[in-house]
């Protein structure tokens, strides 16, 4: 991880932190509802220290402040695990400065820590951030524990196709090529001990990547050299997830750019076995985009964003009303009747749209339709929801 990580949150943070804030109230509102006494259980699986140099929240906080919100009606059970002492002593002191002392922390390495954790999160409903700065949870650790469990869980993951080529670039790196052609060679240049440093580095981080991705399976996409190999990589992953961890499986990505409409610095990855749970964290990144839009929109000169550079850029939404129009419209002259809008994300955004736009302009879009249809061609009692 970079040294000034923690310096100045950055605009890939406030998309990240904007979207686990506005994901995790749902959720903890949804299941909340039906679970004993409220109670909903969140695991930051890569805490960090809770706050930045210049004291912005951190994903800990952005938590714990859902919690304190819902906490009339729910009850949000915080665990924290940070490896790095000088950060889990930042995190206990942002916690107990802001009310949160009942959040625990756990000075540990997330894999070791997850299982102790999952047994005294007991049965309650969970969900678990996963936000490394590079690979998360090795692949059993997350299929056949976390996702394992019977009861309610979810899993919001960091995936950083960067980081994957970083370690795939193992495979052959400059200095093997020329250690196969003459070892010796390369022993006078670098030294015996620096080729034996070299060698066990490439070992450890081919191994942390096979235990990433649940074994060797990539390198064959490494070596096909496709130019979506990472993208090839990264939805094989995908699917080897979803199908280890059982039936029901879904996901929904969203990539997470550092500037307005730039390219992706990393995705964000929803597991969720609820069949609505695609459409809320459509939802939710579509607010959290929405609200950071408006936010640095009507403030200009706030700190450097994704968006403080788009102080010109008209307002998204009537583009966003006016495709999914096209994509219903569209649908219904290829002879598609009716359908639940829930289920049918993919069919009214479109890739473009998937996580910018959200139900406010879904309805909006539907409705301006079936106002059409009611004056041009006289269809009445057309219901938005389906
Ligand atoms: C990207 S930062 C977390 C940022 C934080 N989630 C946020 O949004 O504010 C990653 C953190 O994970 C910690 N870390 C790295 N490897 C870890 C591991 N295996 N288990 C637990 N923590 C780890 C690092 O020390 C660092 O503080």
């Amino acid at each position: 991880m970079p040294e000034d990580f923690f310096h100045q949150k950055r605009p890939p943070a406030e998309v990240k932190h904007a979207i686990l804030g506005e994901y995790l109230s749902v959720f903890v509102g949804k299941v909340g509802s039906s679970s004993v006494g409220g109670r909903v259980a969140y695991v930051d699986g890569f805490a960090g220290p809770g706050v930045y140099d210049d004291e912005a929240p951190g994903s800990p906080l952005v938590a714990a402040n859902v919690g304190t919100l819902l906490s009339r009606s729910r009850q949000l059970r915080g665990f924290l695990v940070e490896e790095k002492a000088a950060h889990a002593q930042a995190l206990r002191e942002a916690l107990t400065g802001a009310g949160h002392d009942d959040w625990e922390v756990w000075e540990q390495r997330a894999e070791d820590a997850l299982p102790g954790i999952l047994e005294q999160v007991g049965s309650d409903p969970l969900l678990v951030f996963l936000d490394p700065h590079g690979l998360a949870v090795p692949f059993d650790m997350l299929v056949r524990r976390v996702m394992a469990r019977s009861e309610i869980t979810e899993v919001l993951l960091y995936f950083t196709q960067t980081g994957i080529a970083r370690l795939a670039g193992l495979l052959e790196p400059e200095w093997l090529r020329e250690a196969r052609q003459d070892r010796q060679a390369v022993v006078r240049a670098r030294g015996e001990a620096e080729l034996a440093r070299l060698e066990a580095a490439r070992r450890g981080g081919l191994q942390y990547l096979d235990d990433f991705l649940g074994g060797g399976w990539w390198r064959q996409l490494v070596a096909d050299a496709q130019p979506s190999w990472k993208e090839d990589v990264r939805n094989e992953y995908i699917r080897r997830v979803a199908e280890a961890a059982g039936p029901g499986w879904r996901h929904f990505l969203t990539p997470v750019p550092d500037r307005w409409e730039g390219p992706a610095r990393y995705e964000l990855i929803l597991f969720t076995r609820h069949a609505h749970g695609r459409w809320a964290f459509n939802n939710a990144t579509a607010q959290a985009f929405r609200r950071l839009y408006e936010r640095h929109w009507t403030q200009p000169g706030a700190m450097p964003t994704l968006f403080s550079e788009g102080q010109g850029i008209p307002d998204p939404r009537p583009d966003f009303i006016a495709k999914i129009k096209g994509n219903v419209t569209d649908a219904l002259a290829e002879g598609r009747t009716g359908f639940q809008v829930a289920n049918h994300l993919d069919l009214l955004l479109g890739e473009e749209l998937l996580g910018r736009a959200g139900a406010s302009e879904i309805r909006q879009a539907l409705q301006q339709l079936h106002a059409w249809l009611e004056q041009n061609v006289g269809v009445r009692g057309a219901d938005s929801g389906s």
